[in-house]
């Protein structure tokens, strides 16, 4: 039995996947923090044109330029895997596949999107790059992407991260980047949450507005921002994830995919995969689209879907998305790429037009998970990732039940084995769920109460 598809390299997608033409429902703009719709213009200190052009782009299709691709190149198509092992230990009737993206240089789908953004950047003569990272993925993506493009680059780390994950700095070091504890005392905004918060375990929104500050401090514009996750591009830049995976399945004699999973932090992986699938939805094909967060930052299952900033100071623009509250401290889990308030305005639009069912796990089910992948398969995935596996394992056994055998389609986004401190503490007992109480959750979205709203439609899922 084939149980893995590899293609060719000339078989990289040559063109991007926009989703935003097609998603029904209402288009609701980035508002100023005025409650005004965003000029795109306002966003040049921030980003290069192209990406701008991009962010705002309704062209379902966009071109690949060539020397993007040849640096994806260097890892990409990525494999996609039949699960074998994993069926037979569930005993399912189910085919499980998974497309590996945890084979690029820094270990996950992130340099998708990095080396996308340091191509553009590059051309519009920026010299440096500033971001934020979570565990630490994204962090050394960018840094690799830059190390490419000959770009410095400055990464703020989620404190909490930063001490979790040292290997991932070294990692950010070895490609040329600076990594720093967030909050910093190199910024305005870090140095208040450190006065207030000495303790501060940081969040994804507090490392983002650093890393805006710092760029938008160099008048000269030869700084910009860079983001991981969350904007209409970054989504698009990883659809090379979900168009490659369609080719392989079809490659495998597979006409059907019935379920498709992702974990979601911002919604990026997640997009990657399933958007190519998402526009088969849209044109009536039923597929169900699952994507999965962690119980103790739960985005899209318990969040509203408002307006809000996607970071903690309320430098972005304020984007109509599911969200936390951007003041928001999620509990310090090692899946630190799944600890943020909001998530991307593409994946929340899709979710309020009733076409994603999101589902929301607990830590301990995913490292069990993650441990029964590690022994079937033999790979050892992200902590982020660990949360797709809890429901394609839920997904399996439901297949198992009705005895239906059902295609499932996940995304491995990235391996662990820089997170082996997070499985050392789930084999020796150390890790516990934490759930979200109604009180902090309420009390978090307090800040968004006199924020705009965006249109609805009524959600039919
Ligand atoms: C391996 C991995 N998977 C998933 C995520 C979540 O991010 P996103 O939702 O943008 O895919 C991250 C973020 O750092 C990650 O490192």
């Amino acid at each position: 039995m084939n149980t893995e598809i590899s293609l060719s390299p000339h078989e990289i997608p040559r063109q991007w996947l926009n989703i935003a033409p097609d998603l029904p429902g209402p288009k609701n703009p980035p508002l100023t923090a005025n409650g005004i719709p965003l000029n795109p213009e306002n966003l040049q200190l921030i980003f290069p044109q192209s990406l701008i052009e991009q962010e705002i782009s309704t062209k379902r299709w966009i071109d690949i330029p060539q020397d993007i691709l040849e640096v994806l190149s260097l890892w990409r198509p990525t494999p996609l895997k039949r699960a074998v092992n994993l069926e037979k230990i569930l005993d399912t009737p189910a085919r499980i596949y998974f497309k590996d993206e945890s084979v690029s240089p820094p270990g996950s789908h992130k340099p998708n999107t990095a080396v996308a953004q340091a191509y553009y950047n590059h051309k519009e003569q920026v010299k440096c790059l500033t971001t934020e990272t979570g565990a630490g993925q994204w962090g050394s993506a960018l840094a690799f992407a830059c190390a490419k493009f000959k770009l410095k680059c400055q990464v703020y780390m989620v404190n909490i991260s930063y001490h979790q994950k040292p290997l991932r700095k070294t990692l950010m070091k070895i490609w040329g980047a600076h990594c720093l504890a967030s909050p910093s005392d190199t910024t305005e905004f870090g140095r208040t949450i450190r006065n207030q918060h000495p303790e501060s375990p940081g969040s994804l929104g507090i490392a983002i507005s650093e890393a805006l500050e710092k760029a938008m401090e160099d008048k000269s514009g030869e700084t910009k921002y860079s983001l991981g996750s969350v904007l209409n591009m970054v989504m698009m830049h990883q659809s090379v994830i979900g168009l490659e995976a369609k080719k392989q399945l079809a490659k495998l004699g597979e006409a059907k995919v019935d379920t498709v999973i992702g974990c979601v932090g911002g919604g990026s992986n997640f997009a990657g995969l399933s958007f190519p699938y998402l526009l088969d939805k849209i044109h009536g094909e039923q597929i169900e689209i699952i994507p999965v967060e962690p119980t103790s930052c739960p985005t899209l299952t318990r969040g509203p879907y408002c307006y809000d900033f996607g970071d903690s100071a309320g430098m972005t623009p304020l984007l109509a998305m599911h969200s936390l509250g951007h003041q928001f401290i999620p509990a310090p889990i090692h899946a630190g790429g799944l600890r943020y308030h909001g998530m991307a305005p593409l994946v929340s639009q899709a979710v309020q037009a009733g076409l994603l069912s999101p589902q929301a796990f607990p830590q301990l089910q995913c490292y069990q998970a993650a441990v029964q992948f590690a022994f079937a398969e033999g790979i050892v995935v992200a902590p982020e990732t660990s949360h797709a596996l809890a429901a394609v394992i839920e997904q399996a056994e439901k297949a198992k039940k009705l005895g239906k055998p059902r295609v499932i389609l996940f995304n491995l986004s990235g391996h662990g084995m820089l997170d082996l401190n997070a499985y050392e503490d789930y084999l020796n007992g150390k890790l516990t769920d934490h759930r979200l109480s109604p009180e902090k959750l309420n009390k978090s979205l307090e800040a968004l109460s006199n924020f705009p709203k965006p249109e609805c439609l009524i959600n039919t899922g």
